[in-house]
C-alpha cells in the first residue's frame, strides 16, 4: 500500500488569505499535513498560528473576508464494496457535495462549547436533527453517484472495469430502493432513539433524560459530551476538535480525551485535536503537526517529537512542557513575539526568533522535506 493510501486526509501547500482595511492577513503560507486513518493527530502551536484556519479551510468554511487562495485537500475514502480508495479534492466539490461531506464524513466539534450546542434546542433534538438531515442528503450522494458512473459508461473502458461499473450501478441502486419510513413522525422517532443511543455511547448517564433536557441544564463536560455525540452521529470518517477541552477543567478535560480515544476504536474515526497544549498532544496524539505563522514546521510520531525535535521552533516549545494535570493556557513563551501576518518576516518566518537563524534563512522559505524516515521538518539548519 502506498504511503498516500492511508492518508484519509492530506493537506498541501494551503494558503489562505483575509483581505481586511489594514491590508491582507496571509494566514495560511502553505500548510501540509496529513491525517493517517486511524491515528489521533494533535495540530499544535501558538495563538494565531492558523489551527482554526486550517480546520475551517478543511471544511471549506472560511467566510469572507477570508479566501482559500492554493492548495488541495485531498480526503481518501475506501470503497465499501471495490475496497478501491477514492480521492476527492475538498476544494474542487461544488457547494452542494462539500455540504453533504461536512457533518456527514468530516464532523467538527468547535472551540466554545458555552454557546454550544444552539442554547434553545433540547439536546436530543439537535443530535436527531444532525441525524435526519444527513439521511436525507445521504440518497441525494448516493444518485449523484450513479449519474457519475452512468457517465463513465459512455466513454471508452474495457470490458471488464464496465461490468465492475455496472454492479457498483446495481448497488447504488438497490440503496435507494429501500422504503423510506411511512411517515415523518416515524423517522423522527427513528432519530431520536439513534440521538439516545449516541448520548449513550459517549457515557452519559441517564441517556433518555439528557435527550429531553436543554445545553443550559448540563454541565460543561456533559455539554462537550453532547457535542461529540452530536459529531459522531453521522459515523463520519474524520472528526476535528478544535481546542473543544480548554474551557473545561483539567480532570474532565482528561476524560473527555480519553473518551475520544475509546470511541476511536469503536467507530473508526480517525481524528485531528487541534490544541494549545503539548500535554494533550502527548497524553493523546500518536502523530503531530507543529504550526507556525501559517505553516507547518514540523510533522512526526509524538514520541519522536519529543524525543528528538528537529525544529527549533519545536525544540523551544518542549523546553518547558506542561505536566498533564497542570492548567497551561498558553504554551511557554519563545523569545520574541508571534509575527504580525500583514507583514510577515521574509523566508522562513521563524527566523528572527530563531538563535539559529543563517542568511538563506531571510531569503528563502524552507519546504517541509522528510529529513528522518517519518520526520519532515522545514528548517535550513535542523537541530541534531
Ligand atoms: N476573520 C478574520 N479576519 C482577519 N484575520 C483573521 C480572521 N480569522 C483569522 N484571522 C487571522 O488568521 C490568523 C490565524 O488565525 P487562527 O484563528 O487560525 O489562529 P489559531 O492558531 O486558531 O489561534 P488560537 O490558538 O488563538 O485559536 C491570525 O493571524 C488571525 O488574526
Ligand atoms: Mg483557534
Amino acid at each position: 500500500m502506498a504511503d498516500s493510501d492511508e492518508r484519509v486526509l492530506e493537506v498541501k501547500g494551503l494558503v489562505t488569505n483575509f483581505y481586511t482595511y489594514e491590508g491582507t492577513v496571509l494566514a495560511l503560507d502553505g500548510v501540509d499535513l496529513f491525517l493517517r486513518r486511524g491515528d489521533t493527530m494533535g495540530v499544535v502551536g501558538e495563538t494565531g498560528c492558523g489551527k482554526s484556519v486550517t480546520a475551517r479551510s478543511i471544511l471549506r468554511l472560511v467566510e469572507p473576508p477570508g479566501r482559500i487562495e492554493e492548495g488541495e485537500i485531498l480526503f481518501r475514502q475506501i470503497d465499501p464494496e471495490s475496497g478501491e480508495i477514492e480521492t476527492v479534492d475538498l476544494l474542487k466539490l461544488s457547494a452542494e457535495e462539500i455540504l453533504k461531506t461536512r457533518g456527514g464524513k468530516i464532523a467538527i466539534v468547535f472551540q466554545d462549547p458555552a454557546t454550544y450546542p444552539n442554547p434553545v434546542f433540547r439536546i436530543g433534538d439537535q443530535i436527531a436533527e444532525v441525524v435526519l438531515l444527513h439521511q436525507d442528503l445521504s440518497s441525494d450522494v448516493i444518485e449523484m453517484k450513479i449519474e457519475e458512473l452512468q457517465d463513465k459508461l459512455t466513454q471508452d473502458v474495457p470490458a471488464e472495469k464496465r461490468s465492475q461499473i455496472e454492479e457498483k450501478i446495481d448497488y447504488y441502486s438497490l440503496m435507494l430502493q429501500e422504503p423510506p419510513p411511512p411517515d415523518d413522525k416515524d423517522a423522527k422517532k427513528a432519530a431520536l432513539r439513534r440521538a439516545t443511543q449516541m448520548l449513550e455511547m459517549v457515557r452519559m448517564p441517564a441517556p433518555a433524560t439528557i435527550a429531553t433536557q436543554y445545553p443550559h441544564e448540563l454541565s460543561g463536560g456533559m455539554r462537550q459530551r453532547a457535542l461529540i455525540a452530536m459529531a459522531l452521529a453521522c459515523n463520519p470518517a474524520i472528526l476535528i476538535c478544535d481546542e473543544a477541552t480548554t474551557a473545561l477543567d483539567v480532570t474532565v478535560q482528561a476524560q473527555v480525551l480519553n473518551l475520544l480515544n475509546q470511541l476511536k476504536k469503536e467507530i473508526g474515526t480517525s481524528i485531528m485535536i487541534i490544541t494549545h497544549d503539548m500535554g494533550v498532544v502527548a497524553e493523546t496524539c500518536n502523530w503531530v503537526n507543529v504550526m507556525y505563522a501559517g505553516t507547518t514546521v514540523e510533522s512526526c510520531a509524538t514520541e519522536e517529537l519529543f524525543a528528538t525535535p528537529l525544529h527549533p521552533y519545536t525544540a523551544g516549545l518542549l523546553t518547558a512542557v506542561p505536566k498533564l494535570h497542570e492548567t497551561k493556557d498558553r504554551l511557554p513563551q519563545i523569545l520574541g513575539t508571534v509575527p504580525n501576518l500583514i507583514t510577515p518576516p521574509t523566508g522562513c518566518r521563524f527566523h528572527p526568533r530563531c538563535e539559529y537563524a543563517t542568511s538563506i534563512c531571510k531569503t528563502e522559505k524552507p519546504k517541509l522535506e522528510e529529513l528522518r524516515p517519518g520526520h519532515w521538518v522545514a528548517c535550513f539548519n535542523p537541530l541534531e
